[in-house]
């Protein structure tokens, strides 16, 4: 099972604060943003890693993550994304890296409370087709939305100004390989972006699109209101077993 973390795009909702660094080398509480997704993927046993990054700071995550080792990996590999083409385009990178296997997928400004490990073992379990995770939340309109009948996601809507339910899609998505072959498939929309929405919508065509409810919380941190609140919520888990549990081996603890 390969990781890929996909840390690229302009992170324009956090200008001033992105104009001279990459989004997801800000802090959330006391760590570089990217490290909450590369925790988990360690944390779930995932020791084959990608960083797919952009933009002008990119030579910064090579000098800040290096080979991986705090994070107990034997390394970490990197590709390079030109532009803003989407998050599906991202994903388009990680072809090569990933070959046949299955994958877990993570946006780098994305924060799970608990370990996504139990959904990693039942993609392990069960590698064909794609998975996603799916949150209830206050806000949907801002995210794409799940609509379910009975256990089954049926649609999903990419920012709806009424959403149908309060589902979220997080950003952490798990495929079989054939992920590339729709990627490569796509047609840009309307913001002019490779959507992981289109790609999501593309095994649900096939029947092939299961979810997992997250428990804990769930939040993005690419606004400024959900980055303060990734701050926050952190700090109030200081001390929580299973993010120290995930902490980088060797960090100090100052809870
Ligand atoms: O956070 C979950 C949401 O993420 C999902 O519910 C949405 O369906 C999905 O489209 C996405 O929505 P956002 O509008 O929040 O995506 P954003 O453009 O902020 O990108 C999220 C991450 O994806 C970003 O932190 C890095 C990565 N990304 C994004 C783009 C546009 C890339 O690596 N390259 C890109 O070109």
């Amino acid at each position: 099972m390969k990781g890929v973390v996909l840390a690229g795009g302009l992170g324009t909702r956090l200008l001033p604060m992105t104009r001279v660094t990459n989004k997801h080398l800000l802090p959330v509480y006391d760590r570089p943003m990217i490290y909450y997704p590369l925790q988990q993927l360690a944390h779930a046993g995932i020791d084959d890693i990608l960083v797919v990054t952009g933009g002008d700071s990119a030579g910064d995550f090579l000098r800040l993550l290096r080979n991986g080792h705090e994070f107990g990996l034997e390394h970490v590999r990197y590709a390079y994304q030109e532009g803003e083409g989407g998050i599906a385009e991202a994903l388009g990178l990680a072809e090569h890296f990933v070959g046949d296997e299955p994958m877990v997928v993570i946006l780098g400004d994305n924060l799970f409370q608990h370990p996504i490990r139990g959904a990693v073992e039942a993609f392990v379990a069960d590698p064909e087709g794609a998975m996603i995770l799916i949150k209830d939340v206050d806000d949907p309109e801002r995210f794409g939305v799940a609509r379910l009948e009975g256990d089954r996601v049926v649609e999903i809507i990419e920012k709806p100004t009424n959403p149908p339910t309060s589902y979220a899609v997080t950003g952490c998505y798990f495929y079989d390989s054939s992920v590339f072959d729709i990627i490569n498939a796509l047609e840009p929309s309307k913001r002019g972006e490779l959507e992981i929405t289109d790609v999501n919508s593309a095994y649900i065509e096939r029947g092939s699109l299961r979810h997992h409810l997250v428990d804990g919380w769930w939040t993005d941190a690419g606004t400024v209101t959900s980055l303060y609140r990734a701050g926050t919520l952190v700090a109030a888990e200081h001390g929580n077993a299973v993010l120290r549990q995930m902490r980088p081996e060797g960090e100090a603890s100052n809870a």
